[in-house]
C-alpha cells in the first residue's frame, strides 16, 4: 500500500534521506521510529508530494508520487506534526470541510464529522466553538480527525501524539489500532519507543536518514540480547571497576565510566543477578540498587547507534506541544517500566 524505493534527498550539501526502502502492507501499523533530526518529517514529506525526492520514487496505493500526485494524494490520510486546523471553523466545520474536498456529499461529510468528534471526545465543546480557542491537544485531536474523514487506503501521522497527555495519547492509539484493522495501511512517525512497541506491527529505526534496523517489536527486542539487568553505585567513579568484575563472569556490560549506574546483559537472569552480587562483593564494591528487566527499544536503539539517543520514553508528555520542552535530555534512555522490572535491592 505504501511503497518507498530508495529515496534520497539532499538539502544543499547536506543529505537528509540517504536511499530509504519501506514497504507497508494494508492493514499494518509500521513504525518510523527515529531521533530528531533523523529524516522521518523528510520521508513524509516526499510520501505526501509536498517534496520532491532526488532519487527514488515512492507508491501510494500503487500511485507514484513523482508522476501521479494527484492520484497519491487522493488515496491518502494526513496528519502533522503541527495541527492543521482552521482557528476560524468550529470542529464540525473543519471536519465537514476536509470530506468535502474529499469529494464527499456534503450530509455525508457531516455525519462522517459528527462520528469522529465523537470518538475523538470533541463533541461536548459548546456549539460554535471555534477551534483558535481549543487546547493544544484537542487541535491535535481534531487534526488527526480530519485525516480519518475520508477513510483513505493509506494514512501517513507524523508525531501524532508529540505533545499529547497520557489520555490524548491513548484516545490517539485507539483510533491508530483500529484503522490498522479496518485495513488501512498506517505510517507512523514517532520519537517515542513506548508508542512504536505499543503500536507497531513492523518497526524501521531511522538515523542520519538510513533506516539502521527492522522488524517486529519482538525481533528487534531479542536483538539486545534477552533479559537486562541495571545497578547503581552510590560513589563516582565505581563504574570501571563494576564493569571489571562483571566482565569476568562473562556479563557485557553498557554504560558512561562517569555515570553512577550500568546497564549488564542478564541471560540468566535470577542467576546472573546472583552472579552479578556476588562478583561484585568479592571485588568490594558497593551497589545500592539492582534490577532484572526485560530488554527495552532503548537497548536496540543504543546498540545499533552506539549512543544514548534523543528517542525518548515517552514519560514527559504534556497537554500542549507549544509550550511544553519536546527536548528532553538523553541522559537517561531507558524507560522507567515498573510493570517489567523485578527489583532487588542489596
Ligand atoms: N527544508 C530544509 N532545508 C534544510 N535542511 C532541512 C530541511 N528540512 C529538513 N532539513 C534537515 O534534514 C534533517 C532531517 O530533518 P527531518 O526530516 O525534519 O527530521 P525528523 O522529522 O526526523 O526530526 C535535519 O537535519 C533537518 O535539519
Ligand atoms: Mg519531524
Amino acid at each position: 500500500m505504501i511503497s518507498l524505493q530508495s529515496i534520497t534527498k539532499s538539502f544543499g550539501k547536506f543529505q537528509a534521506l540517504a536511499g530509504v526502502d519501506l514497504e507497508v502492507p494494508a492493514g499494518t501499523v509500521q513504525g518510523l521510529l527515529g531521533p530528531n533530526g533523523a529524516g522521518k518529517t523528510t520521508t513524509v514529506r516526499v510520501l505526501t508530494t509536498l517534496l520532491e525526492p532526488d532519487g527514488g520514487d515512492a507508491f501510494i496505493a500503487g500511485h507514484s508520487v513523482r508522476t501521479e500526485g494527484d492520484a497519491a494524494r487522493r488515496s491518502l490520510g494526513v496528519s502533522g506534526q503541527y495541527a492543521a486546523v482552521d482557528d476560524k471553523l468550529t470542529g464540525l466545520e473543519n471536519l465537514t470541510l476536509v470530506g468535502q474536498l474529499y469529494g464527499m456529499r456534503r450530509k455525508a461529510a457531516k455525519a462522517r464529522a459528527h462520528e469522529l468528534l465523537e470518538h475523538f471526545r470533541l463533541d461536548g465543546v459548546p456549539k460554535g466553538q471555534r477551534a483558535g480557542s481549543y487546547s493544544g491537544g484537542m487541535r491535535r485531536r481534531l487534526d488527526l480527525a480530519g485525516a480519518l474523514v475520508a477513510r483513505p487506503p493509506v494514512v501517513i501521522l507524523d508525531e501524532p501524539t508529540t505533545g499529547l497527555d497520557p489520555r490524548g495519547r491513548r484516545d490517539t492509539w485507539d483510533a491508530i489500532s483500529a484503522l490498522a484493522d479496518d485495513g488501512t495501511a498506517v505510517l507512523l512517525t514517532t520519537q517515542y519507543l513506548e508508542e512504536a512497541d505499543e503500536l507497531a506491527d513492523s518497526i524501521a529505526v531511522i538515523d542520519g536518514g538510513r533506516i539502521v534496523a527492522e522488524g517486529t517489536p519482538a525481533t528487534l527486542k531479542a536483538q539486545a540480547g534477552g533479559a537486562r539487568l541495571d545497578m547503581s553505585f552510590e560513589r563516582p567513579g565505581t563504574v570501571p571497576a563494576a564493569r571489571a568484575a562483571l566482565s569476568s563472569i562473562g556479563l557485557e556490560v553498557s554504560a558512561d565510566d562517569s555515570a553512577l549506574r550500568l546497564s549488564a546483559t542478564a541471560p540468566g537472569r535470577q542467576e546472573s543477578l546472583r552472579a552479578a552480587l556476588a562478583a561484585l562483593r568479592e571485588a568490594e564494591i558497593e551497589v545500592i540498587e539492582a534490577s532484572l528487566r526485560q530488554p527495552t527499544l532503548d537497548d536496540v536503539f543504543l546498540q545499533i547507534t552506539q549512543k544514548p539517543a534523543g528517542v525518548r520514553s515517552g514519560q514527559d508528555s504534556a497537554e500542549d506541544p507549544a509550550v511544553s520542552p519536546t527536548e528532553a535530555p538523553a541522559e537517561d534512555p531507558v524507560p522507567d517500566n515498573a510493570a517489567a522490572r523485578e527489583e532487588v535491592r542489596s
